[in-house]
């Protein structure tokens, strides 16, 4: 199994398959995706030998990110040679939902079995507004679709925004209450291009989470396996309500992840340093035990905390360049 000099194991992996996304999610890429002309991103080999050196390394779980991982064609081709893999258990993907309804057969089949979808507005004009596309009715639709196919692990993110979101509390509350959802709340990340944005409509998580425990939520303990979210339940709802807090002070300690971006870099925390340059080291099948040497000896030198609570922002334009 991989560690840190901490003693943190890292037995999952968030591989962004694209940087391209066709939302325009405010806080994200408000002008939407521009196509740049040194867009290369991964092949199809290239990802599955990166992700067969992870798997050899003790990474059971991978997640698909992007930018939008299903604008990609080839990604059945992509998620059906990783879910192939040995040892990998989870093949997990994060999305928009947008091509869900027409595609959510397809995924299950070819072996995507958690889904993360997000959902910031459960009004369909604002959904619109946050988003660029009127498609939240399809959205919900297509999460059904998925369940019926199988994928029964799915989680609904939301970023709560002051100012934009946050008077739909009771609307956010009562889909809990009757569903049988994890929904999950995520504190907005100021990242390289949001700034302003930030200072507007930032909702701090430790509010949400007075706001939960004032309803009468209680904090589920940890499982040893779980992400950053905190997850709260309630004896009369159905669903759980996560948060996930970033600027929270003991954020780092139960970190679990590496990524790699679209391009093959290795980012060993999501906010505040450079990536490290695998493509390389991915041409060729015969250099898997120089790939796995360098992924170890690179992990050696990931730091303890991201330090957002001291106002570093890192150098991540948008969480869409590196798939969150
Ligand atoms: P699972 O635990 O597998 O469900 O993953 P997740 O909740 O981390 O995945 P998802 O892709 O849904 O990401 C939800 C939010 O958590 C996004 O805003 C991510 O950027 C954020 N996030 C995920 N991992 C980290 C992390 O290591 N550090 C920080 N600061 N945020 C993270
Ligand atoms: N802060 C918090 N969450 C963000 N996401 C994208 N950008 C940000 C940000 N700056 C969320 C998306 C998606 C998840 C992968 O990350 O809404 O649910
Ligand atoms: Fe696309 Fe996700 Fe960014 Fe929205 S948050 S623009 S869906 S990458």
């Amino acid at each position: 199994m991989l560690t840190d000099a901490f003693g943190r194991a890292f037995p999952y992996l968030r591989l962004s398959i694209t940087e391209a996304c066709n939302f325009r999610c405010t806080y994200c890429l408000p002008d939407g995706y521009k196509k740049t002309s040194s867009e290369s991103f991964l092949s199809p080999q290239e990802i599955i030998r990166l992700a067969s050196a992870f798997s050899d390394l003790g990474v059971s779980k991978i997640r698909l990110t992007g930018g939008e991982p299903t604008v990609r064609s080839d990604l059945a081709t992509i998620a059906s040679a990783i879910s192939g893999l040995p040892r990998i258990t989870t093949l997990a993907m994060t999305t928009n939902g947008y091509n869900l309804k027409q595609k959510a057969r397809i995924f299950a089949d070819a072996g995507i079995n958690a889904l993360n979808v997000s959902i910031d507005s459960l009004n369909a004009d604002r959904f619109a507004q946050i988003t660029g596309h009127d498609k939240l009715h399809a959205i919900l639709e297509g999460i059904e679709d998925a369940r019926r196919y199988g994928i029964t692990n799915i989680k609904i993110n939301c970023v709560l925004l002051k100012g934009i979101n946050d008077d739909e509390w009771p609307d956010f509350l009562s889909f809990a209450r009757s569903q049988a959802v994890s929904l999950r709340f995520i504190e907005l990340m100021r990242t390289g291009e949001n700034a302003e944005y930030f200072a507007r409509h930032h909702y701090k998580g430790e509010e949400v989470e007075q706001r939960l425990q004032g309803e009468g939520f209680w904090l589920k303990p940890r499982g040893d396996s779980d992400g950053p979210a905190k997850v709260y339940i309630h004896p009369d709802y159905r669903g759980s309500i996560g948060v996930i807090a970033p600027y929270s002070r003991d954020f780092c300690t139960t970190c679990n992840r590496l990524r790699v971006t679209a391009k093959g870099q290795l980012r060993l925390c999501l906010f505040g340093e450079f990536g490290h340059d695998l493509r390389p080291l991915l041409q060729h099948h015969h250099q898997q035990g120089e790939l796995k040497a360098r992924i170890g000896d690179l992990l050696r030198s990931k730091v303890a905390t991201h330090r957002l609570q001291d106002g570093m922002t890192g150098l991540t334009p948008h969480l869409a360049s590196i798939g969150g």
